[in-house]
C-alpha cells in the first residue's frame, strides 16, 4: 500500500457505507420495487419510476399490464407463498412504448415469524444482449445458408452423375429392346431421385429456420412421442429402445414440435451408431428428467461412440460419417438451434466403441414464453407493460 493512500477510521466507514447505501437505491441501473401483499407497489427507485411513470398506490398489475384484475399466473404469488426467490426472463413494454427484455429477480422479505409481507422485484434490462442474441442466430443461420449453397450444388453433383448413369442404362435398355436393362437403369434413376428429393428438403427446412410456437406443454409428450415412433423399426433393426420418463414432471413453456424434432434427431443418430457398432450394442434409452429447475432429456445408447476427431466436429453444418443419401449433417447443428431458442444447452460425453449420451438441458427459468397479445394470460410480472 502507497503512503498516499488513508485508510478510512471506523467513523468514516460508516458514513461511506451509509452514504453508498442512501444513493444506491436511486443510482443503480436496476428497476427495484417493493410491492405488498395486495401487490400495491409500496416503493420504488428511480430506475423503475423512469420506465413506468407513476407508480403511487397503485398494484403491480396496474402499472406494469394496465389491468384491473390480477393475474392468473405470476411469479410474485408464487413466492408469496412458498417464499423462494424466482428469476426469469421477461418480456414487456416501457412507458415510451418499447419493447423491452428484462432479467426480473423476485425476492420474499422472509420475516423471522416465517410470515412473507412484501417482495422486492429488480429487473435489469437485457434487450439489447437479446437483440446481439438473435442477431448472431440469424448470422449463423445466413453463415450455413452460404456455405450450404455451396455444398449443395456439390452433393447434387454427385447425385447427378447418377441420373446420368441410371439415364444412360435406361436408354440403351430401350435401344436394345433390352427390359431388365432399362429396369436397372430405372432402378438407379429412382434412387437417385430419391436421394436429391431427400438432400434438398433437408436443406430448405433447415435454410427456411422456423418460429418456435410456445405452449404450456407436458415435457414428457414429445419424449413419448418419438419413442412411439421409433420403436418398432428400432426393433426390427434388433435394437432395444425403452423410454424412462419421470412422472411428476409439471408442465413447462415450450415449443412441442421443437423438442420432438431434437429428440428425433438424437434418436435416429443413436439407432445408426447401433445399428453399425461393431462391438454389438443394440440399446437406446431415452429418459427425462427434473431436478432444481431444470429439465434434462437424455438419450444414451451403446453403440459404436466417436473418437476425438469426430466428437470435436459433430456440431458443425454438413459434417457426417454417414453414407451420401443417409446423412446430411445437419441432425445436431438444428437440434442445437431450437434448443438454444430454449435457452437450453446440449452437451454430450462418447467413449469410443462403448456408446454415447447426448442430454438437452432446460432450465426452466430460461425457457421462452408463449406471445398471446390477446388472452393477455401472461403475468404482469412476466410481462410488464405501460400504464
Ligand atoms: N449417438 C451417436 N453415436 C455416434 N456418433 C454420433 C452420434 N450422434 C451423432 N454422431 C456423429 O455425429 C455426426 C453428425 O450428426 P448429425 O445428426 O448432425 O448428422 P447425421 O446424423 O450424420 O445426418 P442428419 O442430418 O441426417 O442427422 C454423425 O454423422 C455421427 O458421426
Ligand atoms: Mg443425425
Amino acid at each position: 500500500m502507497s503512503n498516499s493512500e488513508v485508510i478510512p477510521d471506523e467513523q468514516d466507514s460508516t458514513t461511506i457505507r451509509n452514504w453508498v447505501r442512501f444513493h444506491l437505491w436511486d443510482q443503480v441501473p436496476v428497476r427495484i420495487a417493493v410491492i405488498g401483499r395486495d401487490y400495491k407497489i409500496l416503493e420504488a427507485n428511480r430506475a423503475f419510476t423512469d420506465s413506468y411513470g407513476d407508480w403511487a398506490d397503485r398494484t403491480c398489475y396496474s402499472v406494469y399490464k394496465g389491468r384491473t384484475k390480477h393475474c392468473s399466473t405470476c411469479n410474485a404469488a408464487d413466492s408469496f407463498v412458498d417464499g423462494q426467490t424466482r428469476v426469469r426472463e421477461e418480456l414487456g413494454l416501457v412507458t415510451d412504448g418499447q419493447q423491452t427484455s428484462y432479467l426480473v429477480r423476485v425476492v420474499p422479505i422472509v420475516q423471522p415469524d416465517g410470515s412473507i409481507p412484501y417482495i422486492i422485484e429488480m429487473s435489469t434490462d437485457i434487450t439489447a444482449t437479446k437483440i446481439l442474441e438473435k442477431e448472431k442466430l440469424e448470422a449463423e443461420r445466413l453463415a450455413v445458408v452460404g456455405q450450404t449453397v455451396a455444398g449443395l450444388a456439390h452433393g447434387v453433383k454427385n447425385l447427378l452423375m447418377g441420373l446420368d448413369g441410371g439415364m444412360y442404362m435406361a436408354r440403351s435398355g430401350i435401344e436394345k429392346g433390352n427390359p431388365e436393362r432399362l429396369a436397372e437403369g430405372w432402378e438407379v434413376l429412382e434412387d437417385a431421385a430419391a436421394r436429391i428429393t431427400f438432400f434438398v428438403k433437408e436443406f430448405l427446412e433447415f435454410s427456411k429456420g422456423r418460429t418456435p410456437t410456445v405452449v404450456l406443454a407436458d415435457p414428457n409428450e414429445p419424449a413419448h412421442q418419438v419413442v412411439e415412433m421409433f420403436v418398432e423399426s428400432a426393433r426390427l433393426a434388433g435394437i432395444h429402445l425403452e423410454a424412462d420418463l419421470q412422472p411428476e414432471i409439471a408442465p413447462a413453456f415450450m415449443d412441442p414440435d421443437g423438442i420432438h424434432t431434437c429428440l428425433t434427431n438424437l434418436v435416429s443418430n443413436a439407432i445408426d451408431a447401433c445399428e453399425t457398432s461393431e462391438t454389438g450394442g443394440r440399446n437406446v434409452k431415452l429418459s427425462t428428467r427434473e431436478e432444481g429447475g431444470v429439465i434434462t432429456y437424455q438419450v444414451a445408447d451403446d453403440g459404436t461412440g466417436m473418437e476425438y476427431d469426430v466428437k470435436k466436429k459433430i456440431f458443425t453444418n454438413f459434417f457426417s460419417t454417414k453414407a451420401s443419401g443417409k446423412g446430411t449433417g445437419l441432425g445436431l447443428l438444428t437440434t442445437s438451434k431450437i434448443v438454444q431458442e430454449h435457452g437450453g444447452k446440449v452437451s454430450f460425453e462418447s467413449t469410443k466403441g462403448k456408446g454415447s449420451v447426448f442430454s438437452l438441458i432446460f432450465p426452466r427459468n430460461r425457457l421462452p414464453l408463449p406471445l398471446d397479445e390477446e388472452t393477455e394470460e401472461r403475468c404482469p410480472l412476466n410481462d410488464p407493460a405501460p400504464n
